[in-house]
């Protein structure tokens, strides 16, 4: 991570990580749209590394690849340049297959938009990350079951996401993205759709669970509210990163 004065730092860990903790590196990643001839470049080498149980929060104006960002951290896009480990692993030396097992297990997605599938129930869209990892069953239930209840959607399990408020779809989908216990949690603008009262139950959620369980949480914010929650906050401008 760079310093407003252009030096790298590394966030040094709050709480001891244990052997098989998650920890993410990110070396100079860089990454470029578009063609040889007109490439677009986002990212000029972003680096930083978080260990288990630190939370970071991304900021920086529209289209400066907040997003792009996170979904390289997410494994759903590849660097230009520049690598990312997720607790030792490169995943994009992994097979196809493989790396849907490693996306499915480790990382949880709150999308920026909910992406809820309109077809299926609340309770449905919760459980489908598990239904890929085979965790399915009456313990996933059980688990999707509660965590409807924190963000206060017990009484919608039913509902079709097109009944639902966009702040409720919001609430839904942190709900998915925590369905299999993910030890890395990547949520790009959660609270973006929220009232204040919503957004501050959504954030107190992310962040009850992230104390829970030594897991890395990551959020792509406008609110210096929010923001100021994190451990530590990294802003994006001209496609490098200061701590901010
Ligand atoms: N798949 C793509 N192909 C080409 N250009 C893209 C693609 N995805 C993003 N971009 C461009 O990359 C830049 C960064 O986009 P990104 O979505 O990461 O920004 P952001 O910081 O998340 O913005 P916002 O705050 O508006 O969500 C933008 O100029 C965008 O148009
Ligand atoms: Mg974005």
């Amino acid at each position: 991570m760079e310093s407003p004065d252009g030096q790298q730092k590394e966030v040094t860990a709050r709480k001891g990580p244990a052997d098989d903790a998650v920890s993410l590196r990110v070396s100079d990643v860089r990454k470029q749209y578009g063609s040889l001839e007109r490439p677009l470049i986002v990212l000029r080498g972003i680096s930083f590394e978080l260990q288990a149980g630190q939370s970071l929060a991304i900021t920086g104006p529209s289209g400066s690849g907040k997003s792009t960002l996170l979904h390289l951290i997410g494994t759903l896009d590849l660097p230009t340049s520049g690598s990312i480990l997720i607790s030792g692993k490169n995943p994009a030396t992994l097979a196809e297959k493989e790396l849907a097992q490693f996306r499915n297990r480790v990382i949880g997605f709150v999308f920026q938009g909910h992406h809820l599938l309109p077809q299926y129930s609340v309770l449905e869209n919760v459980l489908i990350p598990t239904l890929a990892s085979r965790q399915g069953g009456e313990g996933a239930k059980s688990r999707a079951r509660e965590l409807l209840d924190r963000v206060g959607l017990a009484d919608r399990l039913d509902h079709r996401p097109a009944e639902l408020s966009g702040g409720e779809c919001q609430r839904v989908a942190v709900a998915r993205a925590l369905a299999n216990s993910p030890s890395l949690l990547l949520c790009d603008e959660p609270t973006g759709n929220l009232d204040g009262a919503t957004a501050d139950s959504v954030a107190s959620l992310l962040f009850d669970l992230h104390r829970a369980e030594p897991t890395i949480l990551i959020a792509v914010t406008h609110s210096p509210q929010f923001a100021g929650r994190f451990d530590c906050r990294l802003e994006l401008r001209e496609g490098l990163c200061f701590e901010a």
